[in-house]
């Protein structure tokens, strides 16, 4: 996600080709399922060598505000699937391009878009419960615990709905937002052995397989 320094974007539930995980496997050890997140930015990924090097997710990205669409996007999904990797896509907001005379009021570079606390609050919201509507499940939110506290007053009005995307380049996940008591994914690092910004996803690698099937 690095060209873009403010961190509100929505993730899709990831979608796998998987079939339905087979009933009463045994108890799954904690595997954090690693993955990466990627963008036309980091070019040709070769998605068979992100497989072979234990990868088991990538995130894509697929637009941002109401009219950029990664010219990426097609080429990383199609590729990510055939190297049967489960995938997603992530939309970058832009709070700022709803409203005409907002985005007069905000110079590019002010990181909450120059909307009060409770103005982004709604903003989500609308974002969030619209979504809901047309998808039926709610979008992942990604941020950062400074992003959240700065724009949004630290709102705890989304974590019983919501999954949390924490980004925070740390060896420790630090405070999360109010609300969350825990992370879906920990973007931990914004490079490293892999092309693009590195996560994990707290929790089994069956555990990953059901948030894909929905
Ligand atoms: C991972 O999720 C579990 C709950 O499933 C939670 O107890 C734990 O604190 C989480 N870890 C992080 C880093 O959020």
């Amino acid at each position: 996600m690095k060209p873009t320094p403010v961190f509100l974007a929505f993730a899709a539930v990831l979608s796998s080709t998987l079939a339905a995980p087979a009933p009463a496997s045994p108890p799954e050890k904690r595997a954090n399922p690693q993955g990466v997140d990627i963008s036309h930015y980091q070019g040709t990924v070769n998605f068979n060598t992100l497989k072979s090097n234990g990868l088991s997710f990538v995130y894509i990205k697929a637009t941002e505000g109401t009219t950029y669409t990664d010219p990426m996007f097609s080429t990383n999904y199609d590729g990510a699937t055939s190297a049967g990797l489960i995938r997603g896509a992530y939309h970058f907001a832009h709070p700022d391009t709803s409203s005409g005379a907002v985005q007069a009021n905000a110079p590019s570079g002010n990181e909450c878009y120059g909307l009060s606390a409770s103005a982004m609050v709604s903003w989500i919201k609308d974002f969030s419960n619209t979504y809901h509507s047309s998808v039926g499940v709610y979008p992942v939110i990604y941020t950062t615990t400074d992003w959240w506290t700065s724009c949004t007053g630290n709102s705890a009005s989304f974590a019983s709905t919501n999954p949390l995307w924490i980004a925070r380049y740390s060896s420790s996940i630090g405070t999360l937002p109010a609300g969350w008591s825990y992370t879906t994914f920990w973007q931990y690092a914004d490079s490293g052995a892999n092309p693009g910004d590195q996560d994990e996803f707290n929790g089994s690698a069956q555990g990953l397989k059901n948030l894909a099937l929905g």
